[in-house]
Parts: structure tokens; C-alpha cells; sequence
């Protein structure tokens, strides 16, 4: 894990950062090297700021760094999450049924395919409506509780494939530990037809366990003569590593759906975590999830750099954040589908790869992870698009199209992708001071209107949304992510960074409990902890 910037490729890319030709010199040279196809997907790099020899010296810099062979490691069960001691094997949740793995002894094709197997059941069940309420009355509403990958991938999954959702079924997602979101949620549910699926991989997670002991207490108070175990059983089911916290929580091991330390939370929402994905969409969809999942796998595990697109996104990311000077990335999905995207992607990105220590202990003495965040098209451009046009920050721009739309209503989506495409055009190539005054803009408003362009867009290009693409898309971004990690030298799968905060929290609640506490905290904090007990305490 040495130092990256000492590479004869990091160093080429440093001159060629200061000295590379602006978005619209390059456009129109021929560029069809930086289009390449995912299955259907087109990803289109034409508007990123590069150029053939950029481009050759991205694809050594992935040699230098052995982002292949790290690859391998990892898909072959190497611990490289070395500071947990853990393999990664997120790929192998999408291995067919007929692969072979075997890691530290245990055959794991057949353990996630068992799980695979038990989930089906279960979502058949609820599907049909042979699973039921402790009243005998057939499940309308499911409730996913958790929070971080255990809420993002399967809330972003469900809004994404809505058009493919068991119609008689309500789906809701509880993260917040702000009363407000369970409240408001179970108001729109009958107890009596309630499943909750408690996910949550480690079964600790203050937020998680919170709302589902207040969920747990919420059916308990329905039930009039019935034993609280028999309910639970109806009711519950627990998506998990550990068994003992699920069987303290009192939820059943048969009602427990397994998946393992080498599954990190943010890479989890085809694991057992995707149990509501596929009660909602059903097994036979949820496969197809997953072979979209492995389609990307197959590019990234066994293509060359010209083909392997995950390989030249992650690069090109680096490109852009260390050579670029670009610190943070939109993803604009035209699709209101993918709404929920980008939160799903802020925490893939940035829990994995916002770190400042390398694998190996150093400190970096360069920028790793960019800043990820974004909106739908076209909303976002009636919101922040004014800074990304003109603002003084360069973002660069991930547009996400998808080509088909479900619903035929007027010409709406063909003014959804010309926005999309336009939006493209503008932010790379903008529009120069003469060209403004060239179209009859009045001398002094001319600077108003120059518009800078150069910013680095990426145009994805999907033909429609459906389970299969889905799969391939947020697999290219855990992949992307992956060859970013590498190229740095760091671990993308810890999260020590989040770990602080969840302590301070635990003595500031104690402090809430016994207020001498605050003086043991700063002055600041303490003063915050009296302002809100008076506060609190006034209501
Ligand atoms: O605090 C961060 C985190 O550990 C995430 O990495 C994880 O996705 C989330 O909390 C939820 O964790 P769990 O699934 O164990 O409840």
C-alpha cells in the first residue's frame, strides 16, 4: 500500500493536470475510446477532461497500483479489510448457483444461495398472502427498520422499482431515531397486518434496535389475549450476522435471514438486507437484481482496461479529484425512479472512501474521496444547477438517462432527456464571452452570462430501469469505488470515522439522565446539554 504519488504514472498525471486543454478544445476530436457499453448501459467519458494520453497514463497508473490483482485478492477472499480482519466478498452474493467458493473453510455459494433460498419462501408467502397476522388477516404493509446500508439500498431499490412492486402491498423505510419517522409511519399501518423486518447486521445499532423495541411495543398494545411471543413471530423478522442479539430481541432463529462479516453494510442490498426489495418485486425479479449485479461483476473481474468500464470510472474519478483539483461529484439521475440514488451513493462513496490514512498506517498527502451528492433531473436545475454553472466550485457531473421511460405521458420524456442532454452540453462546454455578446446580449450583461463550462461530465445511458440495470448500475458504482480505494492505498470497507460520535452520543444521553454529567463534557457541549434539558423540560 506505498505512497501513489511516487509512480511514474501519478507524476506524468500531475503535468498533464496543469496543462490539459479545456472540455471544448477536446470535444470534437475523436473520442469513441471514451464511450464504453455495460451490457445496454452506455457510459460516455466524452465530456470528461482527458485526453489520449491522459488516458493512457490512467490505464498505467491502474497497473503501478496492481488494482487487478487487489481486485482478485479481494474476490477470492484475502482479508483486505485488514483493519477489521475481514474478507470482502459482496461479489459473492451474486455468484450463480452453480460457482464454487470456498473461504476460510466455509463453501459460501451454497450459504448465500440457502439464504437466497429461505428468502424466497418468506417473500413468496407474504406475497400471496399465506403468511399472516396474529389475527389471521393477510400482510398490507411491511416496514423495513434500519439505518446506513441496512435502509439506503433497499429504500433506493424500492423507489426505483415501484413499477415492478406487489400492487396490494405498502412498503415504508424507518431510519431516523427521530420519533417522528416511526410515528408517522405507523400511522398509516394496522398492526394486525404489520410485518417488520428488523435489519441491522451487527443488531446493535442504537437507532435500529430503538424503533424496533418501539415497534415491538406498538403490536404488543394491539394484542389483547395472545401471548407477545406468538406475535412477534407473526410480525418480525430479523435481517442479521448475530444470532444472539436477534434471539434476545426475541425474534426466532427461522424467522432470522443470515448474512455475514465479510458483507459490508453499504454493499449489502442484495443480501439478506434485500429481503424488502424482493417482497416487493418478487423472487424471480430480485434474481434478475442480482444478475445485473454479476453482469458488471464479469466486466470489471475479466475485461481489459479498454473495456472494463468500472476500472476507467474509478480512474477517471481520480483523475478528476487529484489532478483536477475537483472535490466533489453530482449524480443527476433523470429518472425520478432514482430519486433515492444519490443518498444511496453518498454512503457508498463517501463511508468508503473518505479516509486520510492509508492501508498501511501513513497519512495521505493527497485528496482521496470526493464529496458525493445530487438530485433528480430536472429539479435539481431549478435548485443548485445556477452553482454548478457559474459557481466558483468545479463539480464534476454524473447524468444518468434512461432512455424508455414506463409511462407515455405527452412528450414529457423527451423534455426530461433534451434537459439532461442539454444540461451535458452546457456544463462542459459553456459559453464564451464573445459567443454571448455574439447573440445579442447588451455589453454590460455579457459577463452575466459567460458561462464558464470545463466542468468533467460523465453521461450514463441507460436503455430502461428495471431490475437487471438497476443491478449493473450500482454494482459499476461499488466497483468504481473499489479502484478508487486501490489507486489511494486505502481501505474502502471500515468506517472507523463514524465510531467517535455513536460514544459521544451514549454520555451525552447520560448526561440527559443525570445533568451533573454535563460539566464532564467541554464548555460548549455542556452548555448545549443545559439549553436543551430547559428546553425539554419547559414542554
Ligand atoms: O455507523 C455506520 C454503520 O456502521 C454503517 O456502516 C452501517 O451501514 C450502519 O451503521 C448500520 O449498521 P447495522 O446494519 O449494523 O445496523
Amino acid at each position: 500500500m506505498s505512497d501513489p504519488t511516487l509512480t511514474p504514472a501519478w507524476q506524468t498525471l500531475t503535468l498533464a493536470g496543469a496543462s490539459i486543454a479545456p472540455i471544448r478544445e477536446l470535444i470534437d476530436q475523436n473520442r469513441s475510446e471514451f464511450r464504453s457499453n455495460l451490457g445496454e448501459i452506455e457510459v460516455d467519458f466524452t465530456r470528461q477532461r482527458i485526453d489520449a494520453s491522459v488516458w493512457n497514463t490512467l490505464k498505467e497508473l491502474v497497473v503501478e497500483r496492481k488494482v487487478a490483482d487487489r481486485r482478485d485478492q479481494m474476490c477470492a477472499g484475502v482479508h483486505v479489510n485488514q483493519t477489521e480482519d475481514r474478507a470482502v466478498l459482496h461479489s459473492a452474493l451474486r455468484l450463480p448457483r452453480d460457482s464454487q467458493l470456498v473461504v476460510d473453510g466455509v463453501d459460501i455459494v451454497e450459504a448465500v444461495h440457502s439464504v437466497l433460498e429461505r428468502m424466497s419462501v418468506l417473500a413468496e408467502r407474504v406475497r400471496n398472502g399465506d403468511w399472516r397476522g396474529f389475527t389471521g388477516k393477510r400482510i398490507e404493509s411491511v416496514v423495513n427498520i434500519g439505518i446506513g446500508g441496512s435502509d439506503l439500498g433497499p429504500a433506493m431499490a424500492h423507489q426505483a422499482l415501484r413499477a415492478f412492486t406487489q400492487p396490494n402491498i405498502a412498503f415504508f423505510f424507518v431510519s431516523n431515531v427521530d420519533p417522528a419517522d416511526l410515528v408517522e409511519t405507523l400511522k398509516r399501518c394496522n398492526p394486525e397486518t404489520t410485518l417488520f423486518i428488523i435489519a441491522s447486521k451487527t443488531f446493535t445499532t442504537a437507532e435500529t434496535m430503538s424503533n424496533a423495541q418501539q415497534a415491538r411495543d406498538w403490536v404488543h398494545k394491539a394484542v389483547t389475549s395472545q401471548d407477545l411471543e406468538p406475535v412477534v413471530s407473526r410480525h418480525f423478522v430479523a435481517l442479521s450476522t448475530n444470532e444472539r442479539e436477534v434471539s434476545n430481541f426475541g425474534i426466532d432463529a427461522a424467522n432470522m435471514f443470515e448474512f455475514w462479516d465479510w458483507v459490508g453494510g453499504r454493499y449489502s442490498m442484495e443480501s439478506a438486507i434485500g429481503l424488502s426489495t424482493m417482497i416487493a418485486i418478487g423472487p424471480r425479479q430480485f434474481g434478475e437484481l442480482l444478475n445485473g449485479f454479476r453482469q458488471a461483476d464479469v466486466n470489471f473481474q475479466n475485461e481489459p482496461w479498454e473495456t472494463n468500464i468500472a476500472m476507467q470510472m474509478g480512474a477517471l474519478a481520480v483523475w478528476n479529484r487529484d489532478f483536477l483539483g475537483i472535490n466533489t461529484t453530482a449524480v443527476l439521475p433523470y429518472a425520478q425512479y432514482l430519486e433515492r440514488f444519490p443518498a444511496y451513493l453518498q454512503q457508498l462513496t463517501m463511508e468508503s472512501n473518505g479516509k486520510n490514512v492509508r492501508s498501511d498506517g501513513e497519512s495521505v498527502s493527497y485528496d482521496t474521496g470526493a464529496i458525493y451528492w445530487g438530485e433528480a433531473g430536472t429539479n435539481g436545475q431549478h435548485s443548485f444547477y445556477q452553482l454548478l454553472h457559474q459557481g466558483t466550485n468545479t463539480v464534476s457531473c454524473d447524468i444518468i438517462v434512461v432512455a424508455r421511460a414506463r409511462h407515455d405521458l405527452g412528450d414529457q420524456q423527451d423534455m426530461l432527456v433534451a434537459n439532461a442532454l442539454a444540461q451535458a452540453s452546457v456544463l462542459s462546454l459553456g459559453m464564451d464571452a464573445s459567443e454571448v455578446a455574439d447573440s445579442g446580449v447588451p455589453a454590460e450583461l455579457v459577463p452575466h452570462k459567460v458561462m464558464p463550462g470545463n466542468r468533467p461530465v460523465t453521461v450514463i445511458m441507460c436503455p430502461e430501469l428495471n431490475p437487471f440495470v438497476l443491478g449493473m448500475l450500482v454494482a459499476l458504482y461499488e466497483n468504481c469505488v473499489f479502484v478508487q480505494g486501490a489507486i489511494w492505498g486505502i481501505n474502502s470497507f471500515d468506517q472507523w470515522g463514524v465510531e467517535l460520535g455513536k460514544q459521544v452520543a451514549m454520555g451525552i444521553s447520560e448526561a440527559f439522565e443525570l445533568p451533573s454529567l454535563a460539566a464532564n463534557f467541554d464548555q460548549s457541549t455542556a452548555a448545549s446539554i443545559n439549553r436543551y434539558l430547559n428546553l425539554r423540560d419547559q414542554g
